[in-house]
């Protein structure tokens, strides 16, 4: 199988997750789940936490408000939306856009996993602690975890299985929209990646 088609069979693996606690709310709000974008020849690959309502309604990473912030960062360092890949640690929206639940985490994070095993990005950026806390795990670098706020802009290395990996935990886009210093702090951490264009 080449890429796009391991990336179709997760994509319908993920839209007939019927065992998902969250599965039952997307078919009611007529949500979708939110795969990801960009190309799958990647070098920095941007995993957020799960879609808000504007991602689930129209199935794309990051298209809502917190959206608009990314995008603004990212062309604060010139770097094109189609030149990344684009996606989210829990693919379906959790209620009230409340903080996915471990058992959601553990039912979803296998489907990102593979994403990364099929791009092979060589920086993984984490927005926000949930993606953080779960791919400093998977990367084998647990015991370099401390809060986001000790951790946010500084680049680690660890390991996913396929070749050594840089990574770069970052604040939520979101926290930008109601802090303005938390937009400054972002701002210049994501200056961090224009060394990798
Ligand atoms: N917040 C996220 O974590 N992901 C999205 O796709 C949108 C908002």
């Amino acid at each position: 199988m080449n890429k796009k088609e391991e990336m179709k069979k997760i994509r319908d693996e993920i839209v007939s997750l019927k065992e998902s606690p969250l599965y039952i709310y997307r078919i009611e709000n007529t949500y979708f789940p939110v795969i990801g974008e960009g190309t799958h020849d990647a070098h920095i690959v941007f995993v957020g936490e799960a879609p808000g309502e504007t991602e689930a309604k129209q199935a794309r990473p990051f298209c809502g408000r917190s959206g608009k912030f990314l995008d603004e960062m990212l062309a604060s360092i010139n770097l094109d939306r189609g030149k990344v890949y684009i996606t989210n640690l829990v693919k379906d929206r959790p209620q009230d856009n409340r903080d996915p639940s471990d058992e959601e985490i553990a039912l979803y994070a296998p489907f990102l996993d593979r994403q990364l095993e099929i791009i092979k990005p060589s920086i993984v950026v984490m927005l926000g602690r949930h993606s953080m806390n779960y791919l400093f795990k998977r990367a084998g670098i647990e015991e370099k975890l401390q809060p986001i706020s000790k951790m946010h802009g500084q680049l680690f290395e660890g390991d996913f299985g396929y070749g050594k990996v840089k990574l770069l935990p970052l604040y939520h886009p979101a926290v930008a929209l109601y802090n303005g210093s938390m937009k400054k702090t972002l701002l210049e951490d994501f200056t961090t990646l224009a060394q990798f264009i």
